[in-house]
């Protein structure tokens, strides 16, 4: 019998998906301005969040988030201009930032298209380390982060066969991925281990094999880059069935327990 596994939360599709991942945020941005009067959130990039991003912005949820007491990060970003097709930027800002009465400075744009990208990557680090609480390990404590999943196994540019992936002691990394010829700004794990709730959001039928490998423990060489936050427990999982069709062995009804 295959393990079965918690915080894996499977939804019929896109919408519900939507429905229970902005009530999970709702929950933990109430939590974080109850105990600390602000919200400090990571986006994902990619394609997949645009979605999520669109409901929050268009349902009930775009009163029922405290924005003014929000800050807005991004966990990862592309070497490209703010209003490059590419920025994941700009996907945010279309999707969500531009319809919700967040105040402008507080978003917090990475710039992916500095020059000089270790340098950026510095001054983010040392953004995230003034605006976000830090602790004892002195890295900022983000309330929520949001991931994505690449086929091969990255999340936000943690690519495999990157230098990025041994980075213990920046909080943000400048990375050149190989395999896409292209630069990338991204938190490293070590700032993405120490936030206080992190989700895995996965939709569509093109991820289920490398869910299934990553929730299934497949050990590949080189490693998939997400199995190593998978094996830190840190991860809750938010999938649409199509995402969740080859995991169906690992997800166990709490009511039944089976
Ligand atoms: C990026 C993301 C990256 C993304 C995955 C999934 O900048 O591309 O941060 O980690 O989340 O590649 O992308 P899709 O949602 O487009 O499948």
């Amino acid at each position: 019998m295959a393990p079965s596994i918690k915080n894996i939360n499977i939804l019929p599709d896109s919408a519900a998906v939507n429905l229970a991942l902005a009530t999970h945020c709702l929950e933990v941005s109430e939590q974080a301005i109850a105990d600390k009067g602000s919200f400090h959130l990571a986006l994902a990039g990619g394609s997949t969040p645009r979605s999520f991003y669109n409901f929050l912005a268009t349902s009930e949820f775009a009163q029922r988030i405290d924005w003014p007491y929000t800050h807005i990060y991004f966990g990862d970003e592309r070497s490209v201009a703010p209003e490059h097709a590419d920025s994941n930027y700009l996907m945010a800002r279309e999707a969500l930032l531009d319809k919700v009465n967040i105040p402008k400075n507080q978003i917090h744009r990475m710039h992916g298209d500095h020059q000089d990208l270790q340098q950026s990557a510095i001054e983010y680090a040392q953004l995230l380390c003034s605006s976000i609480p830090v602790t004892k390990n002195n890295f900022p404590e983000f309330d929520l982060i949001l991931l994505g999943l690449g086929p091969d196994g990255h999340t936000a540019s943690l690519f495999p066969e990157t230098d990025i992936l041994q980075e213990s002691n920046a909080v943000v990394a400048a990375v050149y991925v190989e395999k896409i010829q292209t630069w990338r700004i991204s938190l490293s794990y070590p700032t993405i281990e120490n936030a206080k709730h992190v989700v895995m959001l996965v939709t569509g039928g093109n991820k289920a094999e490398i869910i299934h490998d990553i929730l299934h423990g497949v050990s590949k060489n080189p490693p998939y880059p997400t199995q190593r936050l998978q094996e830190k427990g840190i991860l809750n999982w938010f999938l649409d069935a199509e995402a969740a069709r080859l995991i169906t062995d690992l997800v166990y009804d709490a009511d039944t327990g089976c």
